[in-house]
């Protein structure tokens, strides 16, 4: 089985635990969850309007949506859930 979480965020979230900061990932590309490794940092350059997929290796693939007349659609920034 297999799944695809989407995840808008580029950066970890930061809380404190104590007196320290802790980076929580929220790229979902992290190879230490909870924690952030850093790896963020290859979504920084995702194009407009696509969608990126990245493989067991963090390798980034492309998504393109087209409509029925094979135009590239627009990745809308609120994906609707069903
Ligand atoms: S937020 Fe995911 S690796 Fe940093």
């Amino acid at each position: 089985m297999a799944r695809i979480v989407r995840h808008d965020k580029n950066r970890p979230y930061v809380i404190e635990v104590g007196d320290q900061k802790v980076a929580i990932c929220a790229c979902g590309l992290s190879k230490k969850k909870p924690y952030c490794d850093g790896t963020h940092r290859i979504t920084w350059d995702e194009p407009e309007g696509t969608l990126s997929a990245y493989d067991e290796q963090n390798i980034r693939r492309l998504v393109r949506l087209v409509d029925e007349n094979g135009a590239l659609v627009d990745i809308p920034s609120s994906y609707p859930l069903e």
